[in-house]
């Protein structure tokens, strides 16, 4: 399956049947450390697998996912991290090159949200590893199936529900138009203008990443022929969320990118691209350059 069709399918899966995956299966993909592309250095990135997910939720059931409501699966993986700077880009990055991975073999997933205290997580799992819990993911296999009414490949369609038409819990996205910027804030291009860049079909499969509550708080901004990938901070919301998800969305770019031949790479930034008339609510979490 190409990626482009498991972006456009994929979605996060809530309800698992109680199937358990073949161990073998999940530890030849959790657990090798061969695929693994760094982006931050140093984060010693490890993955915990809770192969036994009916322990695993009761352990954690009223203290992670939504307001502590878990999703039951059959499996879990708990991401462990060092505490160092940007490690959750880090972190999103490679649960979301692994969820694909997954994907890939029909595998099913969805994040989870984690308390910002990852040490109560690690207590009540009894893991003694001084690194930090940086994200936890389900994994199993979807209960209900998609019914695929319209499959279109590619084209100016913004929902995932004029994509694919689904039987249950499909999301909405943003059109790519709305996601980016051109040289400057707030300057949206029309999708001929995104054409015109041979950048439309990028945009269009990006924006079905997942967020946290939907909330798709990515906006780009192309300009010096960069594309600065900016996060929207919102209230309420921990700052570890804006850098999973910068992490997420710059997985999926590089992938994509590469898809239609656009090789190039990430340059993570803290504090730069303040010139360009950034909101302050979002903060630059990179610029990609080709
Ligand atoms: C960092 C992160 C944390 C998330 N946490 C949860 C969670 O705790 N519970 C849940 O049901 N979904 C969670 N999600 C999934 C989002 O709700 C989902 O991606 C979004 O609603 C879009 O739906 P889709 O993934 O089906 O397209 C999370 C997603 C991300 C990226």
């Amino acid at each position: 399956m190409t990626l482009r069709k498991i972006l456009s399918e994929r979605k996060s899966v809530r309800e698992f049947k109680e199937k358990k995956v073949p161990i073998d299966e999940l530890r030849k993909i959790l657990l090798n450390k061969d695929h693994r592309d760094d982006i931050v250095q140093n984060t010693e990135l490890e993955v915990y697998l809770l192969e036994d997910g009916d322990w695993a939720y009761d352990v954690l059931n009223g203290m992670a996912g939504y307001n502590g409501h878990m999703v039951k699966a059959p499996h879990y993986a708990l991401f462990m991290s060092n505490n160092i700077e940007n490690h959750q880009i880090q972190t999103g990055y490679y649960a979301e090159s692994l969820m694909v991975l997954l994907a890939e073999e029909e595998i099913d997933s969805c994040w989870l949200n984690i308390p910002q205290d990852g040490e109560l997580v690690k207590t009540a799992l009894g893991i003694e590893d001084p690194r930090e819990a940086a994200a936890l993911i389900a994994i199993g296999y979807k209960k209900w199936d998609k019914r695929v009414i319209n499959p279109i490949d590619t084209g100016a369609n913004y929902s995932k529900a004029d994509l694919k038409q689904v039987d249950d819990n499909v999301t909405s996205r943003l059109k790519a138009e709305e996601i980016v910027f051109v040289e400057d804030w707030g300057k949206n291009p029309s999708w001929d203008d995104l054409k015109n860049m041979g950048l439309e079909n990028v945009f269009y499969y990006v924006r079905m990443a997942p967020s946290t509550l939907n909330r798709q708080p990515w906006r780009f901004l192309l300009r010096n022929k960069k594309i600065y990938l900016t996060i929207r901070m919102d209230e309420n919301l921990n700052h570890e969320y804006d850098l999973l998800e910068a992490g997420i969305m710059m997985f999926y770019m590089e992938q994509i990118m590469s898809a239609y031949s656009l090789q190039g790479k990430w340059t993570l930034l803290e504090e730069s691209g303040k010139d360009f008339g950034i909101p302050e609510d979002y903060f630059v979490a990179g610029h990609f350059s080709m």
